[in-house]
C-alpha cells in the first residue's frame, strides 16, 4: 500500500486527526502554533517538555492519547543534536510513520511548521518508507485483528507552494524506493531474470522509455563470454536489460546506471555454507536500485538522458556450470580466470560495463553487492565507493550525502593489480582475502576503459539482517537515493 502525502497550512485549532506527529530537537520548546492543541490536552505537552520527560534525542518517540475532540493521539519524536537537519528529519518522519503503521491509525498529521520544499521532500520520503511493509506473500489476519496501514499523511506547513514541490518530488523517490525495496524483498523463485525483464518493460511503457533485452542467444553473439560463464549453470535465460529514458534532446550524453542482478547467488561450483544463504536473493539489490531510479528519474521528469544497464541471471551449480580454473573470454577481449565461481559479480559487470561504454556515456555508475568483504569494511553504514576519476567520486559522495545514504571512499590503486594477476589468462577473477572489496573493483576497473566511472559496493547498505529502528530489517532502498541525487546534481 503506499501513502499518499500531502502538505497545507492547516487549522490547528481545529485540526481533527487519527495522530499529530509533532518532531522537536532538544532543548526545543512546544511549537507556539501547537498552543491549542496543548490546552486541550490540559497543558500535558509542555508539562512533558518541561519535566524532560521527552528530551528530543534521536530516536526518542513518546506517544500520548488525545483529548475528546482534536487529534486523537500525539507522538511526540526526537530530531536528536548533531546530524544535519535533513537527515534528522528523514529519519524522525520514518521512525514516526513506522510507529503509527504499527498502531494502525491509517492516517496521520505532520506537523513541520516554517519550512522549504527540500524539508518536506525529507519528510515526505521519511514518512514513505518509515511505513512500507512486504505483505504480498502473507495472508491478511482476520478481520477483527487487523490494523489499518498508513495510507494518508498530510504535512502541515505554514507556506502551501515550498509544500506541494516537496511532497511532489517526495512521491517520486518514495515510488523509487518502494520499487528497489519490493523487488528486493521479493524471493529469488518470483524475482526472475524474466521478472525484472517485465518490471523494466512496465517502467518502459509507464514513462515511455525504450527498453532493449539481451538473452543468452544475442550475448553469445556479442561473445560475452564472462556474463555467460556465470549463467552456463542455470536453465533460466540470462538477461542483459537496457533502459534509456530521454529526458533532453538525443544529442546530449547520457549517464549510465549499471546494476548486478543475481536474483539468487548459491555461489556456484565454489559453493556458499547453508547458513544464511538464503540472504542471496537480495544479491540483485544494485539491478533493483537501477530499476528504482529510473523509476524516480522518469516521475521527476529530469532534463537528462540516462541508461539503466542490468545484468540478471542466477549463479547455479550443475553439470553445467562452470568449473574453477576455466578460463573465459569477456566481450572486451580479456582472458579471465575463474579461480572461484562465487566471485561472479564481477564477472557478469565486466560485460555490462563494457557493453554500457557503447552509448558514450559521461559517467558510469555501477552498483553491486560486489563482496562480504565490504561488509568486513564498512558494515552496515556506508556503501564502498570506488572509482577512476576524482571528480566523478566526489560527486557521488556528496550525492550519498544529500540523500543520506552515505559513503567512503577506498582506493583502487595499480599496487593492487599484483593481486589479481594471473598465471594463465589476462586476469583473475579473486585476488585472495586482503583487501577483497578492493580487488573486486581493481577487476571491474579493467572493462570500463578511460570513461569516468564509479563502483558502489552496496553488498552491507542494500538490506539489513537485524532491525535498524528507523527501518525495519530487509532491504533498504540503497543506493535509490544516491542515484538520483547524482541525476539531480547533473542536471544543476
Ligand atoms: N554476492 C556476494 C557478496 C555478498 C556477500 C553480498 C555478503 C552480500 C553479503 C558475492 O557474489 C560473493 O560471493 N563474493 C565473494 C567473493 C570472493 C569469493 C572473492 C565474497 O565476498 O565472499
Ligand atoms: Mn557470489
Ligand atoms: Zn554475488
Amino acid at each position: 500500500m503506499t501513502l499518499t502525502l500531502s502538505a497545507r497550512r492547516l487549522d490547528l485549532a481545529a485540526l481533527e486527526t487519527p495522530l499529530l506527529v509533532v518532531p522537536c530537537g532538544p532543548g526545543a520548546s512546544l511549537p507556539p502554533a501547537l498552543g491549542a492543541v496543548d490546552s486541550a490536552l490540559g497543558g500535558a505537552l509542555t508539562r512533558i517538555i518541561d519535566r524532560r520527560d521527552f528530551r528530543g534525542a534521536r530516536d526518542e518517540v513518546l506517544h500520548l492519547a488525545g483529548a475528546a475532540r482534536g487529534p486523537a493521539r500525539v507522538l511526540l519524536v526526537g530530531l536528536g543534536a548533531g546530524a544535519d537537519r535533513h537527515t534528522a528529519l528523514r529519519r524522525a518522519a520514518a521512525l514516526a510513520a513506522r510507529r503509527a503503521h504499527g498502531l494502525g491509525v491509517g492516517s496521520l498529521t505532520w506537523y513541520a511548521g516554517a519550512v522549504t520544499a527540500a524539508d518536506v521532500e525529507q519528510i515526505g520520503v521519511g514518512l514513505a518508507l518509515g511505513c512500507w511493509e512486504y505483505t504480498d506473500l502473507k495472508t491478511p489476519p482476520p478481520a477483527d485483528e487487523r490494523r489499518a496501514p498508513l495510507t494518508a499523511a498530510t504535512i502541515h506547513v505554514d507556506d502551501a507552494a515550498p509544500g506541494a514541490a516537496g511532497v511532489a518530488a517526495a512521491t517520486a523517490i518514495a515510488a523509487g524506493y518502494e520499487l528497489a525495496r519490493r523487488l528486493a524483498m521479493m524471493p529469488g523463485n518470483l524475482c526472475t531474470p524474466d521478472y525484472l525483464v517485465e518490471t523494466a518493460r512496465d517502467l518502459g511503457r509507464r514513462h515511455s522509455i525504450e527498453v532493449a533485452v539481451l538473452g543468452r542467444r544475442e550475448m553469445e553473439a556479442l561473445r560475452m563470454g564472462a556474463f555467460l560463464s556465470v549463467a552456463q549453470g542455470t536453465p533460466q535465460d540470462p538477461k542483459l536489460i537496457v533502459l534509456e529514458y530521454r529526458g533532453t534532446v538525443p544529442t546530449a550524453k547520457p549517464i549510465a546506471l549499471v546494476g548486478k542482478g543475481l536474483c539468487f547467488d548459491s555461489g556456484g561450483i565454489s559453493i556458499k555454507p547453508a547458513a544464511g544463504m538464503e540472504f542471496m536473493k537480495f544479491d540483485m539489490c544494485g539491478a533493483a536500485g537501477v530499476l528504482g531510479a529510473v523509476e524516480a528519474i522518469a516521475r521527476l521528469r529530469l532534463p537528462i538522458n540516462v541508461i539503466g544497464a542490468i545484468g540478471a541471471t542466477t549463479n547455479m551449480p550443475s553439470g553445467t556450470a562452470v568449473n574453477p580454473g576455466d578460463v573465459v573470454r569477456a566481450a572486451s577481449g580479456k582472458w579471465i580466470e575463474v579461480i572461484n565461481t562465487d566471485a561472479e559479480g564481477r564477472l557478469v559487470l565486466a560485460d555490462v560495463l563494457d557493453y554500457a561504454r557503447r552509448f558514450e556515456p559521461t559517467a558510469i555508475v555501477d552498483a553491486a553487492t560486489l563482496t562480504g568483504a565490504c561488509v568486513v569494511a564498512l558494515g552496515h553504514v556506508a556503501t564502498g565507493v570506488f572509482g577512476n576519476d576524482e571528480a566523478l567520486v566526489s560527486e557521488l559522495l556528496a550525492a550519498g550525502e544529500r540523500s543520506g545514504e552515505r559513503g567512503w571512499r577506498l582506493p583502487v590503486w595499480d599496487d593492487y593489480q599484483e593481486a589479481i594477476k594471473s598465471d594463465v589468462a589476462d586476469i583473475k577473477n579473486t585476488g585472495g582475502r586482503p583487501a577483497g572489496a578492493i580487488t573486486a573493483a581493481r577487476f571491474l576497473k579493467e572493462f570500463v576503459g578511460d570513461t569516468p566511472w564509479v563502483h558502489l559496493d552496496i553488498a552491507g547498505t542494500a538490506y539489513s539482517e537485524t532491525d535498524l529502528v528507523a527501518t525495519p530489517k530487509g532491504p533498504t532502498g540503497v543506493p535509490v537515493g544516491m542515484f538520483v541525487e547524482f541525476a539531480r546534481g547533473r542536471v544543476r
